[in-house]
């Protein structure tokens, strides 16, 4: 069971006219992790950027590149993120046949990286049990995929506890992220549940000072489970 905690901003919040200095600044403030949204506007009706402009950042910043794949058509593209320098890949559930999504794991593996699948609120955790094995994160989504700024949904908690419950019953070692929603006060809930990792976009680039926010974002996670 992953036990670490990680904050992972996410850059959708960031200054798009800024992105080298936002992913840069990011470091110095204490994040652990830097977390991309790729949007389409096919799989979420938003469109982002795409690995193009995640290569560009590469130089800018040390952190893991932690980069959340929402488009309809994941193995066209997961050469060019993984050439781009992404350290994880979190393909969703929902884009994926049970060929593909072995085909994508084993791509991503031989490539060195992390392999990580990420599940829409509606899309249920039990079904994806008997991939645990084959990864190194699972991403439950705490908001529909799409923007940033949008409230938590408490109801995804109980698919957090169940996800928890059973990688500690296959004794696995799998960090498990929270991605949407996340403030100081949804954290605290998330951690309970069982989540390690928790992305943040508003809390951290709306905050006045990020390295306060995500000092006091990893404080909350202190008090037991
Ligand atoms: C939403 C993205 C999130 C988003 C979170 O589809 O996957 O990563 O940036 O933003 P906040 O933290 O503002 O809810
Ligand atoms: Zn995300």
């Amino acid at each position: 069971m992953a036990t670490d905690i990680l904050i992972a901003p996410s850059m959708l919040a960031s200054d798009f006219a800024r992105m080298g200095d936002e992913a840069r600044r990011m470091q110095t403030v204490g994040a652990d992790w830097l977390h991309l949204d790729v949007m389409d506007g096919h799989f979420v009706p938003n469109i982002t950027f795409g690995a193009p402009i995640i290569k560009a950042l590469r130089p800018h910043c040390k952190l893991l590149f932690d980069v959340h794949l929402m488009i309809s058509e994941p193995l066209q593209h997961l050469g060019d993120f993984l050439a781009a320098g992404a350290d994880q890949i979190t393909l969703h559930a929902e884009t994926l046949t049970h060929s593909q999504l072995m085909d994508a794991i084993v791509q991503i593996r031989s490539a060195g990286k992390r392999a990580a699948l990420a599940l829409k609120p509606a899309t249920p955790v039990r079904p994806i049990f008997r991939y645990l094995h084959e990864l190194d994160m699972v991403l439950i989504m705490t908001v529909e995929p799409g923007f940033g700024g949008q409230a938590f949904m408490s109801d995804m908690l109980d698919k957090i506890a169940q996800l928890h419950k059973e990688i500690r019953r296959q004794a696995l070692d799998i960090t498990i992220q929270v991605d949407g929603g996340i403030t100081r006060e949804t954290i605290t809930q998330a951690h309970a549940a069982g989540a390690t990792c928790f992305v943040a976009g508003s809390a951290v680039f709306n905050a006045p000072e990020a390295a306060q926010a995500i000092a006091e974002l990893r404080q909350l996670t202190t008090t037991p489970r």
